[in-house]
């Protein structure tokens, strides 16, 4: 149990761990490379320690030398014994990324994990994948789950959820077995995956769908914008890309970034987070806090491993509400437990809709904010699809519940900061997962 006492100062500059969705790439990209990868930055968490592990397990030699860097080098050839077991703990990416791995792969692997992941759906990426021509046992879509690589099938994929998981176990599974992958996203994901893919030497050709100016089919006086493809992006691997090995530099996770920005956000005061990374798949917290008042500079901005990056510090402003939903909601899909514990500080009332995803996370993320925002005597409506949260002032400190979720104690270790009286998280050992220093970080910007 962690005890947190209201704070005094706010300030002062951090680096964060390197990028988790980052991380998993290089280490489960490193079983096809043909030349070994040097990560320089690789994340410190758990979960991306359990991506190291799985493709260990394949036949990828690590060598973990100083300050997170680590050298993987691929097998000669990938084997598995078909009764191999990969746990994958509590990590969603892994399980899914390295699905389409193993699913264009001559192998044949079971995946299981903890009790929360083994309740998180894998239907979505089953039911591709078997359409590409891999076998796949489970129960009803949940782990433990048996694959059966196969040679796969080209394959055209208009996705039918917005999920970065999704488009690249396909993207792995055509990179692993040799075939064409088109994939439409009708809401762009995060990018990591083709950005890399790119970066070790791969062919992959990425469309953005633009919209025109075009004659108004009902009123010929008139022009209107239209899409020129009923999707936004497409996505297209080439059945010839392969990728070669290099150096991928990691830069600082947003996701974890995003909790100490929140800190500046609701105190009023500045913090840096150096070396953070900037990719536009990924700042849509920063247009958040923009928009309910805060400050943002980003200095030093430059593009490493095909990743931008920079120094950012956040000035918070006067709190004001703001609906979040639809594209948005997709883009602070990681942020919104952070979120909800910003709008439990705002005056006036925070919506937050088209975020029923967070129901199938680490935990029922929506049910889990809701809880912890009613314990701090916050009003809170647990909607459908989000949460209606009324902010409130000089709200007492309380006893929070992290359901094992890191982002949950995360978020409701910066609520802390800003109670009445001490708090504590009941469970708090769960920040590994993401920021094993979660808490020294913590007490260099709040003492
Ligand atoms: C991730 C994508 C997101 C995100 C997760 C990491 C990734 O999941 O919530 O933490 O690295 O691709 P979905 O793509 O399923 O929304």
């Amino acid at each position: 149990m962690k005890k947190i006492l209201p704070v005094k100062h706010i300030g002062g500059s951090i680096t964060v761990p390197g990028d988790k969705s980052i991380g998993h790439r290089a280490a489960l990209l490193s079983l096809l490379a043909k030349e070994p990868i040097t990560v320089i930055n690789y994340p410190s968490g758990q979960d991306c320690q359990i991506s190291l592990n799985a493709v260990q397990a394949l036949g990828v030699k690590i060598e973990k030398l100083e300050n997170h860097k680590v050298v993987l080098t691929s097998p000669e050839e990938i084997k598995a014994d078909p009764e191999l077991i990969i746990d994958c703990g509590n990590s969603g990416t892994t399980t899914r990324l390295l699905s389409g791995l193993i699913a264009g792969l001559p192998i044949e692997v079971i995946l299981t994990g903890d009790k929360s992941l083994k309740s998180r759906p894998m239907k979505r990426i089953i039911d591709p994948l078997t359409e590409m021509g891999a076998e796949l046992f489970s129960d009803e879509g949940h782990l433990p789950m048996r694959i059966r690589g196969n040679k796969l099938l080209p394959f055209e994929y208009r996705m039918p959820v917005a999920s970065a998981q999704v488009k690249s176990s396909l993207l792995l599974a055509g990179l692993a077995s040799g075939c064409s992958v088109t994939i439409r996203e009708d809401t762009i994901t995060r990018d990591h995956t083709e950005l890399m893919i790119e970066e070790l030497g791969g062919e992959i050709n990425v469309r953005l769908i633009k919209a025109v100016l075009v004659d108004d089919p009902n009123d010929p006086r008139k022009r209107i914008m239209q899409m020129q493809e009923p999707f936004k992006k497409e996505i297209v691997l080439s059945s010839k890309t392969k990728i070669s090995g290099g150096e991928i530099d990691i830069p600082g996770d947003i996701s974890t970034a995003a909790f100490f920005m929140a800190a500046a956000a609701i105190s009023g005061k500045s913090i840096t987070i150096n070396n953070l990374g900037l990719n536009k798949t990924r700042t849509a917290f920063f247009d958040y806090l923009k928009a309910i008042g805060s400050e943002i500079n980003i200095e030093n901005r430059q593009t490493v491993s095909g990743e931008s990056r920079g120094d950012v510090t956040v000035t918070g402003g006067l709190l004001k509400p703001r609906k979040i939903s639809g594209e948005t909601t997709v883009g602070l899909i990681d942020e919104i437990p952070i979120v909800s514990v910003i709008a439990a500080f705002t005056p006036g009332t925070t919506i937050i809709r088209d975020a029923a995803e967070l129901k199938i996370k680490e935990s029922d993320r929506l049910t889990a904010a809701a809880e912890n925002l009613k314990r701090m005597g916050i009003k809170c409506g647990l909607l459908e699809d989000g949460l209606a949260i009324e902010g409130g002032r000089d709200l007492s400190g309380a006893d929070f519940v992290s359901y094992g979720d890191h982002r949950i104690a995360m978020a409701f270790s910066i609520a802390s900061l800003f109670l009445v009286g001490p708090s504590t998280i009941d469970d708090e050992t769960c920040v590994d997962i993401s920021c094993p220093e979660f808490y020294d970080l913590l007490d260099k910007i709040a003492q």
